[in-house]
């Protein structure tokens, strides 16, 4: 095998998507399963196994509630599921806003268990000081500022951020020290694009925006909200298909034939003697 075949089949990591910077712009989507990771990843540069898995897949009502345990479980099924998108593991909520050398102990947790490429931090006040404490010791993080909903016990429901006083300041200065503190990559969610626009112009790393306009470097949507699976979605969804139309009526349909002893019929039968 050529060493030139080889690069391109080698898994993207941290440089690659740091060198997007201002290039063709990164494609992100959340994902949780192995199925769905098959699907995702000849498309996506970046595969995130975010902690909204509470809220999407365990019917959570927010991601306080989301283990360290459930996260090391989903990235497992995603890597064996992709081989060529980066795997990036959002670190849960309790996981690493101590001391930094407990983050470090989850963030080794989460990268020998599962093989990921990185993890993903909410970047509070005092979060950029531990994202220092783990890139200088060899674990890549992605930043994520603006709305955080690892933070909906303090600031309440999921609102977009900038239009009160400080908020913007306060965005534009977390997302500011994480970069300088070493992240690969900032997520910016739920921000108007004039803060999107100050925020990825200030940073020297790609801006991957959810909620936060067409001008970051990359974009990230749950992937359940893009598919239609849910009533209702965020204003920045765009849905790409109705799945849970399509799911509805096929369910509808196996449950009449079922009833009716149409299902299953001979090409479904096993004959012969048993
Ligand atoms: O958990 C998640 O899915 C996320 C994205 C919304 C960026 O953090």
């Amino acid at each position: 095998m050529s060493a030139q075949r080889k690069d391109q089949d080698r898994r993207l990591a941290a440089p690659d998507i740091a060198a997007r910077k201002g290039q063709a712009p990164v494609v992100c989507l959340t994902c949780y399963t192995a199925p769905m990771a098959e699907l995702l990843d000849p498309h996506c540069d970046v595969l995130l196994v975010g902690d909204s898995v509470g809220m999407v897949l365990h019917g959570l009502p927010n991601t306080v509630g989301v283990t360290l345990e459930m996260m090391i479980l989903h990235a497992q099924a995603v890597m064996r599921g992709s081989r060529r998108a980066m795997v990036v593991v959002d670190m849960p909520f309790g996981s690493y806003e101590g001391a930094p050398e407990a983050a470090y102990d989850a963030a080794c947790r989460v990268m020998k268990e599962t093989g990921a490429q990185g993890i993903k931090v909410e970047s509070g006040p005092t979060i950029p000081a531990t994202i220092a404490y783990l890139v200088q010791r060899g674990i890549p993080v992605m930043g994520h500022v603006g709305l955080r909903p690892q933070a909906a016990l303090i600031e309440g429901p999921f609102k977009a951020k900038g239009r009160k006083e400080g908020e913007r300041e306060r965005a534009l200065a977390e997302a500011r020290a994480t970069a300088d503190a070493g992240a690969f990559a900032v997520v910016v969610e739920g921000v108007a694009e004039s803060l999107a626009r100050e925020i990825t112009e200030a940073i020297a790393v790609p801006t991957i925006g959810i909620g936060a306009s067409p001008v970051c470097d990359g974009q990230v949507l749950v992937t359940e909200d893009m598919l239609g699976l849910f009533d209702w979605a965020p204003k920045f969804v765009r849905r790409y298909a109705d799945l849970k139309t399509e799911i509805g009526q096929a369910v509808e349909q196996y449950a009449a034939d079922v009833r009716a002893r149409r299902f299953p019929g001979e090409a479904e039968t096993y004959f012969g003697k048993s």
